[in-house]
């Protein structure tokens, strides 16, 4: 069948001239499509006058000549894509810069709250944490807070079904470490607390609180003072005035409020001081000697400093966060906003 041999050869010179995928369709159409020569090559066979094997050769050679170019395009079309994808790679300009991984930023409370602790390391204490679900004992009884304490109300609690609580503060760690340790000691205790309020912008049912417990022979209030003084210098970046109230917390005798200079104002007076020229921070005490003797400790050989940082409102004074809300909301708008590492 000369026919189909020159319509091959044909074929296989026109495939030798094809550079790429559009002249490749090019010689498909040209051969194979439905008015191509292939198809028109039935034309020059008459099947009238053919006898049946001459009908069966020719069909035979027909579908032969057919499936060769079909092969031989799919071939070809295969070995065109490869080094077209090859040469894509080759364009790949390697002089650009490359994209950088999307990183994420720190919350801003992890700011704070590393921040604090490298303050708190450099003057020997050590960071532990304690349970966010605890038990009545922990974050009341050894507080010197018993059963049907007024005090009790001061803080809305969040009950379990099993009896256990969502620790309302942090000063729940203080029993539970003396109870592991000899002092002399000093620890912060970062960690997250619950109560039951109504949220608003500046109440939260869930938030940070860092709590500071040092036990040593002779600690006085002078310590505390000293203590506290230098932590808020190196947060605020500059001396700033303290002043110590009378504060009541069951856990502390004495306890105190302490009180910095309205850094907005610097005294005389404004709307976030509430025109007193004070901002009320850290509340804080000498360790109640009941507190010592549940965590195992002689109050007459050792005394000790306790207090209750707001980790949240320091965060939101910070920053000048006025509302509470942001904090938990997951929003990355916000969150984008901060550093990305310390
Ligand atoms: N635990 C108290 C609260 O959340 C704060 C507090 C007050 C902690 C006095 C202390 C302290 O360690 O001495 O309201």
């Amino acid at each position: 069948m000369d026919l189909f041999d020159r319509l091959l050869t044909e074929f296989h010179a026109s495939l030798a001239k094809v550079r790429n995928l559009q002249d490749l369709e090019a010689v498909r159409t040209q051969f194979l499509s439905r008015k191509g020569l292939l198809a028109e090559s039935r034309k020059g066979f008459s099947f009238q006058t053919a006898s049946p094997d001459e009908r069966k050769e020719f069909g035979a050679s027909f579908n032969d000549a057919k499936a060769a170019m079909e092969e031989a395009i799919e071939k070809r079309k295969g070995d065109l894509e490869r080094t077209e994808r090859r040469s894509q790679i080759r364009e790949v300009d390697i002089t650009l810069p490359g994209e950088r991984p999307a990183r994420g930023s720190l919350h801003p409370l992890t700011i704070v709250q590393s921040f604090i602790e490298d303050i708190f390391a450099s003057l020997g204490f050590r960071v532990a944490e304690g349970f966010e679900i605890e038990n009545d004992y922990y974050n009341f009884i050894a507080l010197n807070i018993p059963e049907d304490h007024p005090a009790r109300e001061m803080q809305d609690t969040f009950w379990l079904d099993n009896g256990m609580i969502l620790r309302t503060h942090t000063s729940a760690c203080q029993v539970r470490m003396m109870e592991q340790v000899k002092p002399p000691f000093r620890f912060i205790f970062p960690g997250r607390c619950f109560r039951y309020e109504t949220i608003d912008a500046s109440h939260e049912n869930t938030f940070y609180q860092l709590e500071g417990l040092m036990v040593d022979r002779n600690v006085t209030v002078a310590h505390l003072i000293a203590v506290m003084k230098g932590l808020l210098s190196r947060v605020f970046g500059r001396d700033v005035m303290v002043r110590l109230r009378p504060g009541y917390f069951p856990f502390v005798e004495p306890g105190f409020e302490l009180d910095i200079q309205c850094l907005i104002c610097g005294g005389p007076g404004c709307s976030t001081c509430k025109h007193s020229g004070w901002v009320e921070l850290l509340p804080c005490g000498m360790v109640h000697p009941n507190v010592l003797r549940f965590g195992g400790i002689d109050p007459d050989e050792w005394t000790g400093f306790a207090f209750g940082l707001g980790l949240t409102r320091l965060v939101m004074m910070r920053y000048g966060i006025s509302d509470i809300r942001v904090l938990n909301s997951g929003d990355l708008r916000v969150m984008k906003q901060f550093a990305p590492s310390l």
